[in-house]
């Protein structure tokens, strides 16, 4: 139990605000870490602010003593994210939790020196603006899709908005400052038709961290977005410090959960980068008949693997065949980092892909919708390291999109291929990126300096 045992240390007290999503949490709980590591003593406190039910899940899970938990009500029904209705979630966070928050914030002791919020909780830079408390924005997708979003207009004036993916998809936008060139297929999908009613969300979250927060934290690494960082910090009067990657890492130094042996066993039986570990993420998923391409697929490729698949497991199992295991859950970055794992199909989340870097792995590319899409384009055309399995939708019928079985299993041979030429040195341009990835978090990297002086910075009320 955290106790500030000498009144005259003065506690830097940090209240952390997460989205109510996984791929938002994560990055928030491992920054709190981060943060906790750097100072073990008594002057700093974490206060991890998450809904009634994200506690149930995450609040018994391992936690320096400088961290803790506070709830906000349930005010967001589960059943909005199991039926996909992302507006209507998306609608319930930002109606029914800023009043509950800032009653929070009034009540915590010691004061709040320092909030750090997920600018899409969109109303938590009107809470510090209120209470004069600094804001520090933690943003949980690439760089580059903050400057998409901070580069609106740019769409607009240049006729690109909204986007008209099926027709106009190939059309190249170059007019983005700091973000080279992009096809208008590669751009997140907010900014089409389907996407349109969570844009303005997405456009106030990104102006509120210009206009009114104090800080912009990105869960990214410097050097792996260099040219739009400068961009941005050009253009800001708020210091930018990306402190990336905001993984698990600091967790793989302890020893393994035991919950988890049979994997961990089953793990340690395959011979080395010969399993493929498949993570199709959790929010919305491919159409039935281009699962069952992928399914077989996988199986004809004859390779192993290892799969992530809520929900239907039961049945992935029964058709997948028998060269691998399929599973609810698992420590992914530990996965990654394991030796015999060979590849990585990812849907592109910004937090899985940090791990694959992490990991040194290259990656099969499976977007779906939001930020997958550039991100599917920063692995496979600007980092190349990767494929991509799925077309983009670009001018044809829906059902001239799918990607067959045979395609599927003759791709994933390629990409598992680690004596080819083309397989050499795309997982050579991989471990190039993990030694920037891991130069960047030990001392005095880019990020490791950037979270210095970040703690510095709130630490002396600076702002
Ligand atoms: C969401 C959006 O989908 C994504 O586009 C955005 O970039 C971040 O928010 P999500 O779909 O949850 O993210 O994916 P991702 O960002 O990859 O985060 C998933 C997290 O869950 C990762 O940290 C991953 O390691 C973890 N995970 C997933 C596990 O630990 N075990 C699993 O079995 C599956």
């Amino acid at each position: 139990m955290y106790t500030v045992k000498d009144n005259h240390i003065s506690v830097c007290h940090v209240v952390a605000l997460p989205y109510p999503g996984r791929g938002h949490i994560n990055p928030m709980l491992n920054l709190c870490k981060l943060l906790s590591s750097k100072k073990p003593d008594n002057t700093l406190l974490i206060t991890t602010v998450v809904t009634e039910e994200w506690h149930g899940f995450i609040g018994s899970d391992p936690k320096p003593d400088n961290i803790r938990f506070a709830t906000l009500p349930n005010a967001i029904p589960s059943e909005l994210v199991r039926a996909n209705d992302f507006p209507g979630f998306v609608e319930a966070v930002n109606t029914k939790l800023e009043a509950p928050f800032e009653q929070l914030v009034d009540r915590l002791e010691p004061p709040v020196s320092a909030i750090v919020a997920d600018p899409y909780v969109v109303w938590a830079v009107r809470v510090g603006n209120r209470r004069n408390i600094p804001v520090a924005a933690l943003w949980p997708m690439p760089a580059s899709v903050f400057s998409f979003f901070h580069h609106f207009e740019l769409l607009k004036q240049n006729g690109h908005f909204p986007l008209d993916v099926s027709e106009r998809g190939d059309e190249i936008v170059d007019y983005i400052p700091g973000l080279g060139t992009t096809s208008i297929a590669d751009l997140p999908t907010i900014f089409s038709a389907d996407g349109l009613k969570t844009l303005d969300r997405a456009i106030e979250a990104v102006s509120g961290v210009a206009d009114k927060a104090q800080y912009l934290l990105s869960t990214s690494v410097y050097e792996l977005e260099a040219q739009v960082f400068d961009t941005l910090k050009a253009k800001f009067a708020l210091p930018v410090y990306p402190i990336g990657p905001s993984i698990p890492h600091l967790e793989l130094s302890k020893s393994p959960p035991t919950d988890h042996n049979d994997l961990n066993n089953w793990l340690d039986s395959q011979p080395k980068h010969s399993v493929l570990y498949i993570s199709l993420g959790s929010f919305l998923s491919v159409s039935k008949s281009q699962m069952d391409e992928i399914v077989a697929g996988v199986r004809n490729s004859g390779f192993r693997f290892l799969w992530v698949a809520r929900g239907d497991a039961s049945k992935l199992k029964d058709s997948v065949g028998d060269k691998g295991l399929v599973v609810p859950w698992c420590d992914q970055l530990r996965v990654l980092c394991h030796d015999s794992i060979g590849g990585f199909w990812s849907h592109c989340g910004w937090n899985s892909t940090l791990e694959a870097v992490y990991a040194g792995l290259p990656v099969l590319t499976c977007p779906i919708f939001w930020d997958q899409m550039p991100i599917s384009k920063q692995i496979v055309e600007d980092w190349k390291i990767g494929y991509r399995v799925l077309k983009k939708k670009v001018g044809a019928a829906e059902h001239e999109h799918l990607v067959s079985r045979e395609e599927i299993a003759e791709l994933v041979q390629r990409y598992m291929d680690l004596e080819s030429k083309e397989g050499k040195e795309m997982r050579k341009r991989a471990k190039q990126l993990q030694e920037t990835c891991h130069g960047a978090i030990a001392k005095g990297g880019s990020s490791d300096k950037n979270l210095d002086a970040f703690l510095e910075d709130i630490s002396r009320g600076h702002h």
